[in-house]
């Protein structure tokens, strides 16, 4: 089984581990990223990292195969995640990712070859021909990283999201198999 996929020389994806925890409740509790998601608490607390890390495991056993990561900086540790919702189990034609950054990372492109290798991991392991990105349409950031991992915007989709009582519109992106 795949551990690790090597973004770059101080960065890769691997496994949740219990000594994460710290750093989840340093990053996530960020209003950024709760205005931006759909399931993650605010404020989040260490039971919601509990049940969390719970969940990893629990996807691990079902599928054979880690699909929620650790992005971690070989001096930070955990300074975000990425994740593949695995809707139609492994062997589906059809995926969908998300994925958060921590704060003081932002904006150096961390996310955007995070999308892209994790992508690429999932068109060569996977029988996927089309994997998925959920943008909600206030944020222009994660829009952008989109684009520039290769995704292709495809439609803007109305109140397709309910939170908290409030219906959010979303735009939605793809990256198709024969895209490259
Ligand atoms: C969205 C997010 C994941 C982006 O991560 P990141 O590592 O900073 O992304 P990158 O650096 O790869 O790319 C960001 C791009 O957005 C652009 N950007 C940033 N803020 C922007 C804004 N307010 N409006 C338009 N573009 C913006 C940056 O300029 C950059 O584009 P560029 O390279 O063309 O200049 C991060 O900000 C985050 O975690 N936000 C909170 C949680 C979230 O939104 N998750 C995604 C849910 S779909």
């Amino acid at each position: 089984m795949q551990t690790s996929i090597q973004i770059n020389s101080q960065l890769s994806l691997t496994a949740f581990q219990q000594a994460d925890i710290p750093n989840m409740l340093l990053y996530l509790n960020d209003l950024e990223i709760y205005q931006n998601t759909l399931h993650i608490p605010y404020p989040y607390m260490q039971a919601d990292a509990e049940t969390f890390l719970e969940k990893t495991r629990n996807n691990l056993l079902k599928n054979g195969a880690l699909t929620n990561w650790v992005i971690r900086h070989e001096t930070h540790g955990l300074i975000g995640a990425i994740g593949a919702m695995a809707k139609q189990e492994m062997d589906g034609h059809l995926d969908e990712i998300g994925y958060w950054l921590a704060a003081p990372f932002r904006n150096q492109g961390i996310i955007t070859a995070a999308v892209q290798k994790l992508t690429d991991q999932m068109f060569e392991t996977r029988p996927l021909v089309r994997i998925e990105a959920h943008v909600f349409s206030h944020n222009p950031a994660s829009a952008r990283v989109l684009e520039k991992a290769g995704f292709q915007k495809e439609g803007y989709l109305r109140k397709f999201h309910r939170k908290k009582g409030l219906d959010i519109d979303s735009l939605l992106y793809a990256r198709i198999r024969t895209d490259g």
